[in-house]
């Protein structure tokens, strides 16, 4: 496994050069469309990176804890929520993903964008509330054509999101293969799930 530090290293570093940049503006399209799902409580996002999506949820009724390893992204992160007057509806979590733990059923809402941790996926998903969320979207194994370099661990395999909460109600799903980037298409999976209520 690769070291925190070294990981840290490499992402400060991007976004010290200013090299994680978001193509498509803001929050993302796959959180909003949703929004009639998402009724508040606490909410964590893992890997943050900026914050645009943990800061849009602060400013719809979330407690947020924004995690990333990135010491840079979160500071660019606190100073967005600070420009949006929601700062103390927020938490900024350093932390490594692979290494950070929460009891289970703490959290309303699990958020991800643009991040994989397979290993780390089955805990995630215990540490969602039953009748919580899990809206979810990364790149999928179609990346893999375009950047041949990736490594395959970081990118979904076919239906690999739905099957990680096969045993959950799964609101909504997509799975693109293409990659057009002028129309903001690029190959994604993305899942809503709520975790079934305790009887
Ligand atoms: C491609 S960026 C996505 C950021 C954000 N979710 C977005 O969609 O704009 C990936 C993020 O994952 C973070 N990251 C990478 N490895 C991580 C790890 N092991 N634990 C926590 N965060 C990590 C990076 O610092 C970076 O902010």
């Amino acid at each position: 496994m690769v070291g925190s530090r070294e990981i840290q290293t490499k992402w400060d570093q991007l976004y010290q050069e200013g090299r994680i940049s978001r193509h498509r503006g803001n929050t993302h399209r796959w959180l909003t469309t949703h929004k009639r799902w998402l009724s508040g409580g606490l909410a964590l996002e893992i890997a943050c990176g900026r914050g645009w999506d943990a800061i849009w949820l602060a400013q719809h009724g979330y407690r947020v804890i924004a995690t990333d390893i990135s010491r840079r992204a979160l500071q660019l992160a606190r100073r967005a929520a600070h420009a949006a007057g929601i700062e103390e509806r927020m938490i900024f979590l350093l932390s490594n993903v692979q290494e950070v733990d929460f009891l289970p059923a703490t959290f309303d809402l699990l958020l991800g964008f643009s991040f994989w941790e397979r290993k780390k996926a089955p805990v995630m998903k215990a540490w969602v509330k039953p009748g919580g969320l899990i809206l979810y979207e990364t790149l999928n194994s179609g990346w893999l054509d375009f950047r041949p370099g990736v490594n395959p661990e970081h990118v979904l395999r076919p239906g690999e999101l739905s099957a990680w909460l096969a045993d959950w109600e799964i609101i909504d799903q997509k799975e693109m293969m293409d990659w057009r980037e002028e129309e903001g298409i690029r190959p994604v999976n993305g899942i809503l799930a709520r975790k079934p209520a305790e009887k």
